[in-house]
């Protein structure tokens, strides 16, 4: 059995929405978010400070997050958001961040069409990224995407994932969330990965942020919890996909994973009704149902 209380990362209004093609309104984001909150999700990644060339989506993120911090009281859940360079951090900083994750890839062709550098070039980068924020009293929380499989170079050795982490995890960020950004793992291959990794960073600070491509992330998320991992990512109504990882699905749904915990006696802090209700909600916004079996096995009549 694996701890008896987890934290639950919701990343739906950043990993989630990033990929959708029609503009979505800054208003409706934050409404996702409101709603995240009075379900209890205790960490929301609000928006990501990157190009909005790249990722068109994210381009309200200043607004976006200096509405948020303004309106963040003590009950407030954390609200991370993704920087890929100096000047993503300022801009965040100025927006009022409180924690940032920056984010590589353990293939060197994702970190390329993700990021436009190597992996070696992308740590470099972040090292006075994670320096200055650390300086200013922002946590720092470090992605390494591909840790099973990659789009552009199949599958990907365990020791590569494992190298990435350390780097990270010397530069100094304090967690590390492995991404298996095409959702190709299975227990087995993320079991392996893990102990690979832990092996250089403890497991208390590492994260599972697994895709649902093959329906097999609820089964990586349990392995991962059986071999001591107490934080998870997670997208409310299953939203997402990475748009430099073609055919890649969304995150796991967030309502799976509460679903799976609280009925295995694994404390979340999060309820499940609000939650369903908003993963109805924020598809119907969307245009579509939600994209998983408990929000439809859990609808309203
Ligand atoms: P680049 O083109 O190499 O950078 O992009 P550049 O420094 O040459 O700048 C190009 C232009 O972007 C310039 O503007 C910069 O000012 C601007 P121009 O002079 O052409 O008008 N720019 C910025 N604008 C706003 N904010 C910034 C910023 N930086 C430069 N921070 C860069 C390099 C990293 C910026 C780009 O590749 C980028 O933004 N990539 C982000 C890609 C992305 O967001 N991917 C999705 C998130 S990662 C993910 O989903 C995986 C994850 O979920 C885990 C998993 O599932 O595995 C985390
Ligand atoms: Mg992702």
């Amino acid at each position: 059995r694996g701890p008896e209380r987890v934290t639950i990362v919701e990343v739906g209004p950043r990993d989630g929405l990033q990929n959708e093609a029609t503009p979505i309104a800054t208003a409706t984001k934050l409404e996702l978010i409101a709603r995240l909150r009075a379900a209890g999700l205790p960490v929301i990644e609000a928006t990501a400070f990157v190009s909005p060339k790249w990722v068109p989506q994210m381009a309200d993120h200043a607004e976006l997050l200096a509405t948020l911090m303004r309106d963040a009281d003590a009950a407030a859940p954390r609200y991370p958001v993704l920087v890929p360079n100096l000047k993503g951090l300022d801009a965040a900083l100025a927006a009022g961040a409180r924690e940032i994750a920056v984010f590589t890839a353990a293939s060197e062709s994702f970190c390329r069409k993700n990021i436009n550098c190597s992996i070696q070039e992308s740590l470099e980068r972040f090292a006075p990224v994670i320096e200055r924020a650390r300086a200013a009293g922002v946590a720092v929380r470090g992605y390494v995407s591909c840790v099973v499989g990659c789009p552009y170079e199949g599958a990907i050795a365990p020791q590569a994932v494992a190298r990435v982490a350390k780097a990270l995890w010397e530069l100094g960020c304090r967690e590390i969330s492995l991404g298996d950004t095409i959702g190709v793992g299975t227990p087995d291959t993320i079991e392996r990965m893990l102990a690979a990794v832990a092996a250089e960073v403890p497991m208390d600070r590492l994260a599972g942020h697994f895709h649902d491509t093959y329906g097999m992330a609820v089964a990586n998320v349990v392995a991962a919890w059986q071999m001591g991992v107490a934080t998870f990512d997670a997208s409310v109504g299953g939203l997402g996909g990475c748009p430099y990882a073609p055919g890649a699905a969304g995150n796991v749904a967030t309502e799976a994973l509460v679903y799976l915990f609280e009925r295995m006696g694994v404390a979340t802090g999060v309820a499940l009704e609000p939650l369903v209700d908003t993963a109805w909600w924020i598809s119907a916004q969307l245009g579509r149902t939600p994209n998983s079996r408990v929000a439809l096995a859990l609808a309203r009549k």
